[in-house]
């Protein structure tokens, strides 16, 4: 509130012939000055004047590198100026990072976080120096130095994964119909990162979708770890989930105990550390020999390939390009001295505010609609998924 009444002064201010280029290079340092909007008698600034500081969490991922690529160019198309970091699921990298766009005078930020508390001290010199800051498909938590938000809906991204399953295991139909299958289905729960403010969307989203159906035994978790907190990922690492799965095999499957029929994934990484454990362990190479069915998120390539050839059962499609249009779009906003649009000013407090969002739609994909989804869209092409690798 106080930061866009700052904000669009500011950018008023500048408007009206102040520049913001001085301030920054009259700060310098590690961000730490608060000079404000600075003196006067320039030109206003436009657009190809301006530096969008875009911090990605990691490369270690694809969809994190499409999101990159695509917030560059785009943000290029618009006439911007580009510092776009990757961080290597490192939060002090990407603390220095923000530091760094600052003090070469970023005017604008686009963040995607590791960790959504850690930034603090970052946005807040940011704030000082009144850049805007977007987050990125990720919340940032526990300041008030966040403008904006663009993501998908979360929650329900959670859903589509819980019906995703049920619809793996035959419990629901491909419209979400129930069929009648009582099971009983033995399946694990997998969850993201904790520190990852996505995570408890994506959760509760699951389980809310799977709770009807353990209350009434359809569904057993033979683990008994159903609470989010004793399934979580750090860093939505792949060999964390592959041996916690591993374990889990170990402890609860097998061995004249109880068969595995699916498992609730948050992502494909997570999905396909899963799926190798399952396989290690003999559960077959396919979902038809008897692989249990796994959910996702992404649309990762090698997900898309073993999703095709029928071992991961379902991920879901989040578009990233348009998520980056999302982003430039409240980039173009900002550097107009206006408000991004925002559908969602109530779902996304951060501790400190209700951070107005854009929320973008996500789908299930399954073998069966890879094609129109994916390929006819150009998000991969149909070589790409026979190949089970971008370009
Ligand atoms: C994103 C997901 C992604 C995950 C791991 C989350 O914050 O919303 O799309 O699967 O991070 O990178």
């Amino acid at each position: 509130m106080i930061k866009k009444n700052k904000m669009t002064s500011r950018w008023m201010a500048m408007a009206a012939g102040a520049t913001m280029i001085g301030a920054l290079a009259a700060c310098g340092g590690s961000g730490a000055g608060g000079a404000g909007a600075g003196g006067g008698g320039e030109e206003p600034q436009s657009i190809e004047d301006m530096t969008v500081g875009v911090a990605m969490p990691t490369e270690t991922s694809e969809r994190w590198i499409a999101d990159g690529a695509a917030v560059e160019s785009q943000l290029e198309e618009a006439g911007f100026e580009v510092d776009l970091q990757f961080a290597n699921d490192d939060i002090p990298t990407q603390q220095q990072q923000i530091d760094q766009m600052i003090t070469k005078g970023a005017d604008i930020l686009i963040v995607a976080s590791i960790d959504g508390t850690a930034l603090a001290n970052q946005l807040k010199a940011a704030a000082n120096q009144d850049i805007p800051i977007i987050a990125y498909d990720r919340l940032i938590n526990g300041t008030e130095n966040v403008d904006h938000y663009v993501t998908f809906d979360n929650y329900q991204v959670g859903v589509q994964q819980g019906t995703s399953l049920l619809r793996g295991l035959g419990v629901l139909d491909e419209n979400g119909e129930e069929t009648g299958e009582e099971g009983p289905f033995a399946i694990e729960l997998f969850a993201g990162s904790p520190d990852d403010n996505n995570t408890a969307f994506f959760w509760q989203g699951a389980i809310d979708t799977l709770q009807p159906y353990l209350d009434s035994g359809v569904l057993e978790v033979a683990s008994g770890q159903t609470e989010m907190d004793q399934v979580t990922t750090l860093r939505w690492s792949q060999e964390t989930a592959q041996k916690r799965m591993e374990d889990l095999l170990t402890a609860h499957y097998g061995g004249g105990k109880e068969q595995l029929d699916g498992v609730l994934s948050p992502y494909d990484g997570i999905s396909r550390g899963i799926i190798t454990a399952l396989q290690n362990a003999g559960y077959g190479d396919t979902i038809e020999d008897g692989l249990p069915v796994t959910s996702g998120q992404d649309a990762e390539i090698a997900s898309v390939k073993l999703i095709d050839t029928g071992v991961q059962f379902a991920t879901i499609f989040k578009d990233t390009r348009k998520l980056a249009t999302q982003a430039v779009e409240a980039a173009e906003s900002f550097a107009k001295g206006e408000d991004p649009e925002a559908n969602d000013t109530e779902t996304y407090d951060n501790g400190k505010k209700v951070v107005p969002a854009f929320l973008l739609e996500s789908d299930i994909v399954v073998a069966e609609n890879i094609e129109p989804l994916l390929v006819d869209s150009g998000y991969w092409t149909a070589e790409e998924v026979e190949a089970g690798q971008g370009d």
